[in-house]
């Protein structure tokens, strides 16, 4: 682990379970607001990370790339769901801003795959993570943080990290 900024992260994981695991850490601090805005080609690692998100949030419904629906929500047991987008389909941000991210945020957390495309209309802080393909079992994850929260989960994550995934 690279510590490059005090705030940012780098991290190689060297498994898809590996990054699993890191997702479940994150997706367990996760709170309605939070928006996790994911990057990097296809294969890199996003989707195989929002698992580990969704189950460590506590949700058992299964996670694909929501490819066609642009928007899949999982559930857990107390009722709160969580929302998992594929920007890549989106023909812009003004595709993007139909789709309500405010309201979407007052109930949920937010992880968007290919968050770059639609920069414009997330909001300012919140948490991205580009994924980088190194070798057929190691993808580079950079954590950059932007606002005191998307900080704290980063935080938390380094500890995550230093006990051993
Ligand atoms: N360290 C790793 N982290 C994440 N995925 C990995 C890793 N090593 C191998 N893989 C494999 O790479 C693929 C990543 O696919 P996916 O998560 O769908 O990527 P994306 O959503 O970015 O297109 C999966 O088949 C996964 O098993
Ligand atoms: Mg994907």
């Amino acid at each position: 682990m690279v510590i490059l900024r005090a705030d940012a992260m780098d991290f190689v994981s060297r498994s898809a379970a590996q990054t699993r695991r890191l997702g479940m850490r994150l997706g367990a601090m996760l709170k309605p607001g939070d928006v996790v805005a994911l990057e990097g080609d296809l294969g890199s690692g996003k989707t195989t990370f929002v698992q580990g998100i969704a189950a460590g949030w506590g949700s058992t419904d299964p996670v694909s790339s929501p490819t066609f629906v642009i928007v899949n929500v999982y559930r857990r047991g107390d009722g709160r769901v969580l929302y998992h987008m594929d920007a890549y389909r989106l023909s812009g941000a003004a595709e993007a801003l139909d789709l309500d991210l405010d309201s979407m945020l007052e109930e949920a957390p937010l992880v968007i795959e290919w968050a770059d495309r639609i920069a414009e209309v997330l909001p300012e802080e919140g948490l991205t993570v580009r994924f980088e393909w190194l070798d057929a079992y190691q993808r580079a994850m950079h954590f950059e943080p932007r606002g005191e929260r998307a900080r704290v989960l980063v935080r938390h994550l380094r500890q995550a990290i230093l006990r051993g995934l």
